[in-house]
């Protein structure tokens, strides 16, 4: 075997060893509450690992816009941004995002893990440091990595060890956190967060992939909070509560347009089509019209945590969409898994390097389109599972 290929090959062996191969799931069907899986039986699941929040990916009007799009404008834009991609569709969604960010401009990326690594290398210099939370999305970390700034990570969520990092540099740069951290559903002491940036002269990079469309009355309350802080630099995709794909950046004029004239992840790829962006657009429009998905969303939360808790389940602070139970072990964490799928539910067993080495587990995510009675089967299932693998959670 060529050397290069036994590495490869020893690696997939210890990962497999260690419980962590990683399997597709193959879908016949759109991304809802019920999915059908195409395992030459297609039979139908009950999906509480998609982050389509407010239900808006299969949403007919949403879908209409996408194909209206196509009879206008084609498929592809076969065309970066800064050549002939860019269209009235991309700069009408930009303003847009712009307006209800309460920030000066917004930039449209391909996806946020672009977006992540734009931000980290472009926006940052040799002297700098970008300070994250050490549970930050890979994007994030990784593009701290590219960086020529200098990355430092600080204990997940603690602000006093930020600062203790913080004190002992001097040089500048930001402090970068995901508002709702993806794994766990917790939150960020942003407040905190903002207030050390602010007295130590750092922008403050938010990805509030998770937040956006969820988090407040109106599903924009990172925005909304942090609308004057002139050194916030604001982060969200498009393809989780949007229900669409794609991300953007908003922030002020200088951010926005030397990320634009600068960064590689935005000139040298190909624009989004622009069916993307118009069901993006009216995306926003219904999430702004029909509030009642937010509200229905924060119903079906709290209805999981309380039925949870009556048996006993063991649940983490996380009051989000994300609602994380940890097993630790990793293959006990697919054995629970398996169980549910075989009783008919997709749950995700999320383990290392995802999240933290003995800390694997089941990331049950919750949407505005869960009926109760399918969060009953869910939670009813879950305590089966561990009744059967007697698991003391
Ligand atoms: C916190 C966080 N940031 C960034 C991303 C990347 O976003 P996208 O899926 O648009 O690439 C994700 C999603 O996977 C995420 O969970």
């Amino acid at each position: 075997m060529r050397k290069i290929n036994k590495i490869r090959y020893d690696a997939l062996q210890t990962r497999e060893k260690n419980n962590l191969t990683r399997h597709r799931l193959k879908l016949s069907s759109p991304q809802a509450t019920q999915i059908i899986l195409d395992n030459n039986d297609k039979k139908s699941y009950l999906n509480f690992s998609s982050n389509n929040y407010l239900g808006l990916a299969n949403h007919p009007d949403v879908m209409m816009a996408m194909k209206n799009a196509v009879d206008k404008f084609g498929v592809s834009a076969c065309s970066s941004d800064m050549v002939t991609g860019h269209t009235v569709a991309h700069h009408d969604l930009e303003q847009k995002l712009a307006q209800i960010s309460n920030k000066p401009r917004a930039l449209i990326f391909a996806n946020g893990f672009m977006a992540n690594m734009a931000i980290n290398t472009t926006l940052y210099k040799k002297t700098n440091f970008i300070y994250q939370d050490k549970l930050n999305h890979s994007s994030a970390i990784l593009g701290g990595l590219a960086s020529d700034a200098t990355l430092v990570r600080y204990a997940h969520l603690d602000a006093a060890h930020l600062l203790s990092k913080i004190k002992v540099r001097d040089g500048g740069g930001a402090i970068m956190s995901e508002s709702i951290f993806s794994m766990g559903g917790d939150f960020a002491p942003l407040q905190r967060l903002s207030n050390i940036a602010t007295e130590n002269d750092l922008d403050l990079i938010i990805d509030d992939a998770h937040g956006f469309g969820v988090l407040g009355d109106n599903g924009l309350q990172v925005a909304d909070d942090y609308n004057d802080n002139s050194n916030v630099i604001y982060m969200a995709t498009l393809g989780k509560a949007l229900g669409c794909y794609g991300a953007y950046v908003a922030g002020s004029d200088l951010v926005c347009d030397t990320l634009l004239q600068f960064a590689p992840q935005h000139i040298y790829t190909t624009a989004l089509p622009v069916a993307v962006i118009r069901a993006a657009d009216k995306a926003l429009d219904v999430m702004q019209k029909e509030n009642w998905r937010v509200e229905k969303l924060s119903e079906s939360i709290h209805y999981f945590k309380k039925l949870a808790s009556s048996f006993n389940i063991k649940l983490t602070k996380s009051n989000t969409a994300i609602q994380p139970i940890i097993i630790g072990d990793n293959q006990k964490t697919i054995d629970i898994s398996s169980y549910l799928k075989n009783n008919g539910i997709i749950v995700g067993a999320i383990r290392p390097p995802t999240v933290p080495k003995n800390f694997a587990r089941l990331r049950i995510t919750l949407t505005a389109e869960h009926s109760p009675a399918q969060i009953k089967t869910l939670v009813k299932a879950i305590n089966e599972a561990v009744i059967f693998h007697k698991l003391n959670l």
